[in-house]
C-alpha cells in the first residue's frame, strides 16, 4: 500500500532517479565492502608476517643471550629494535623480564602462552583498552625460556579507518552521481511523452490539424499511432457535425410546408369546431418549437463544423445593455457599475442578442421573470448580470445546465417549456466572443446569470481609447481556434467561468 502511494506521489522521473540512487548506491556499496574486505585482508597479513619476521629475528638474539652464564635479559631487551608501537618480553622459570609500555605480560591472551609453552610458536590478536595488539610468542626450549613480542595495531587500524571512510564517501559520491545521470536518463526517456502531451493539448485547444513529427527513430511508432487517433477524431467529428446539421437541414424544408400549410387552413376557420381549432392551436405551437429547435441544432452544428461566422462591433457596453433591455425586458432596472457603461467590447449583436433572449426567457419561465440587468467591469473583461428572484440554480447543476439537452426540475416538454439547448447554444455564442457564462448565487436569493466579454478598448473624456493593440482581432481571431475547441469539449460545458 506504501509503495503505490509513493508511486502516485512520485513522478516518473522522480522515481527512475530515486531508482538509479538506490541502484548506484547498492552497487558502490557492494564494492566499496569487497575493496574494503580485500585491503584489510592484505594489509593485516602483510603486518602479521613482516612481525612474525622481526619476532624469530630478536627471539634468535634472546636464545644466543641468554646461553651465557651472566646473561642480563633485562638490559638486552632494551637493546633490541623498539618503538612506541612494539615492546619485548621474556618469560623464564616463572618471571616475566623486560618492561613493555605498551601491555602488561598479565595482559597477554592466556591462550597464547600456553602454546608457547607447549613448544609451539603462536600469534594472536588481541584488544586492550580499546587497541588491537599483535602478540608473537617464540618458544625458546634450549634456554627454557619464551620471547613475546607484542605490536600495537594502533597505525594499520588508523590506515584501515580512513580507507572505510574514503570508500563510504566514494559509495555516496556514486550515488549521486548515479541520480544525476537517472535524472538526465530520465528526462530523455520521457521526452517524447511531453512531445506527445504538447501535441494533445494542442489538440484539446482546437488546433485539430497537430500531428506529431518524429525525428527519433524510436518515436515513429508513437508518432504514427498518435496521428492516425487523431486523423480518426478529427473525421468522426466532422462526419458527427455533418450529419447533424444534414438532418437539421432535412428537417428544414418539411417544417417550412408545414408551417405554410398551417397558415393556409388558418386563413378560414369560420365552419371549425373549438376542438378542431384548439387542434389547430396546439399544431401551430409545437410546430413553432419544433421549429426552433431545428433553428438551435443547425446554429450549433454550424458551430460543431467550424462554419460559424461572427461579425464583431465596437459597442459600449452601456449602450448595448440598455439596447437589450428595451428590446427584451422593457422596465427592468439597469444598473451601470462605476464606468463599466463606457468599456467597449466586440460583439457578435445577433448571437448576443440570443444569449440575452434565452436568458430573459428562462428568467420568465422559471424564476418569475429578470429583476435587474448589471454591467461591472472586471481587471480585463466587462460582466454583465442578469439577476431573478426565483428558486436559483443547485451548485450541483450549475455546470450541467450548460450541457446540450440538459433540463433542470422545470424545463419539460409535456409542460410545454424548452427542450435544453439555449443555455448550451448561449455557451457557444459567447465562447465564439472568447467569453465566458455561468451561474452564480444572487445576493438576497435567485439566480446571477454572468456573461464576461474581453474588454477592447474604453472611452476616456469622449475618445475611444483602444486597449492592449488590436483587441479585436485578437477576439475575431480567436474565434476560429474557440469554434474548433467546442467539437472537442462535445456535450461538456464549464459553467464556472473556467474555461
Ligand atoms: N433563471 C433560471 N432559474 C431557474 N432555473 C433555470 C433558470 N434558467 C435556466 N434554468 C434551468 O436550466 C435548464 C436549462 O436551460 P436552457 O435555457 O438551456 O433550456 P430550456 O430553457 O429548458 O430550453 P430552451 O432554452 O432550449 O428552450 C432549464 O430547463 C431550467 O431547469
Ligand atoms: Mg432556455
Amino acid at each position: 500500500m506504501k509503495f503505490l502511494r509513493l508511486r502516485r506521489t512520485l513522478g516518473l522521473r522522480a522515481r527512475v532517479t530515486v531508482a538509479f540512487c538506490i541502484g548506484t548506491f547498492f552497487l558502490a556499496g557492494v564494492m566499496a565492502g569487497v575493496a574494503y574486505a580485500l585491503a584489510h585482508n592484505y594489509l593485516l597479513g602483510e603486518r602479521e608476517s613482516s612481525a612474525k619476521r622481526q619476532a624469530f629475528v630478536d627471539a634468535r638474539l634472546v636464545r644466543s643471550e641468554l646461553r651465557s652464564p651472566d646473561a642480563d635479559v633485562t638490559s638486552f631487551l632494551g637493546t633490541l629494535p623498539s618503538n612506541s608501537e612494539s615492546a619485548s618480553l621474556v618469560y623464564r622459570r616463572g618471571h616475566w623480564f623486560g618492561s613493555s609500555v605498551l601491555v602488561a605480560p598479565s595482559h597477554l591472551p592466556p591462550d597464547l602462552m600456553n602454546r608457547a609453552l607447549a613448544g609451539q610458536a603462536a600469534t594472536q590478536r588481541f584488544e586492550q583498552s580499546g587497541t588491537t595488539y599483535l602478540a608473537v610468542a617464540v618458544p625458546l626450549p634450549s634456554v627454557s625460556a619464551v620471547f613475546v613480542q607484542v605490536f600495537s595495531l594502533r597505525e594499520l587500524n588508523s590506515t584501515l579507518h580512513i580507507l572505510s571512510a574514503s570508500l563510504a564517501v566514494a559509495a555516496v559520491v556514486t550515488a549521486l552521481a548515479g541520480g544525476l545521470l537517472g535524472a538526465w536518463a530520465s528526462r530523455l526517456a520521457v521526452q517524447p511523452l511531453r512531445t506527445v502531451a504538447a501535441a494533445a493539448d494542442e489538440i484539446a485547444r482546437g488546433n485539430l490539424d497537430t500531428r506529431l513529427q518524429a525525428q527519433d527513430r524510436d518515436l515513429i511508432r508513437l508518432a504514427k499511432a498518435f496521428n492516425a487517433m487523431v486523423d480518426a477524431l478529427q473525421a468522426r467529428i466532422a462526419r458527427d457535425a455533418r450529419f447533424a446539421s444534414d438532418i437539421s437541414h432535412e428537417l428544414r424544408s418539411p417544417l417550412t410546408t408545414l408551417s405554410a400549410s398551417l397558415a393556409v387552413l388558418e386563413r378560414d376557420t369560420s365552419g371549425w369546431r373549438d376542438s378542431q381549432r384548439q387542434a389547430l392551436e396546439l399544431v401551430k405551437s409545437e410546430t413553432a418549437s419544433f421549429a426552433r429547435l431545428v433553428e438551435d441544432l443547425l446554429e450549433i452544428s454550424r458551430v460543431d463544423a467550424g462554419a460559424a461566422e461572427t461579425n464583431l462591433e465596437e459597442v459600449f457596453a452601456g449602450e448595448f445593455l440598455c439596447q437589450v433591455a428595451a428590446n427584451l425586458c422593457p422596465g427592468v432596472p439597469i444598473d451601470i457599475v462605476g464606468d463599466a457603461g463606457r468599456c467597449v467590447i466586440g460583439v457578435d449583436k445577433r448571437r448576443m442578442e440570443r444569449v440575452f433572449a434565452n436568458l430573459v426567457q428562462n428568467a420568465d419561465r422559471y424564476a418569475g421573470g429578470v429583476v435587474r440587468l448589471g454591467v461591472r467591469r472586471d481587471a480585463h473583461a466587462v460582466r454583465f448580470e442578469v439577476d431573478d428572484a426565483g428558486p436559483g440554480i443547485p451548485p450541483a447543476q450549475r455546470e450541467r445546465i450548460f450541457e446540450r439537452f440538459a433540463r433542470g426540475g422545470h424545463g419539460h416538454r409535456a409542460t410545454g417549456t424548452g427542450v435544453g439547448l439555449g443555455l448550451a447554444l448561449a455557451w457557444e455564442h459567447v465562447a465564439l466572443h472568447r467569453g465566458r457564462i455561468w451561474v452564480e448565487d444572487r445576493p438576497g436569493g435567485g439566480a446571477r446569470f454572468v456573461i464576461s466579454l474581453p474588454l477592447v478598448g474604453e472611452e476616456s473624456d469622449g475618445e475611444r481609447v483602444p486597449h492592449a493593440g488590436g483587441a479585436v482581432e485578437r477576439v475575431r481571431a480567436g474565434v476560429d481556434r474557440l469554434t474548433r475547441r467546442s467539437h472537442l469539449v462535445g456535450g461538456t460545458r464549464r459553467g464556472d467561468g473556467s474555461t
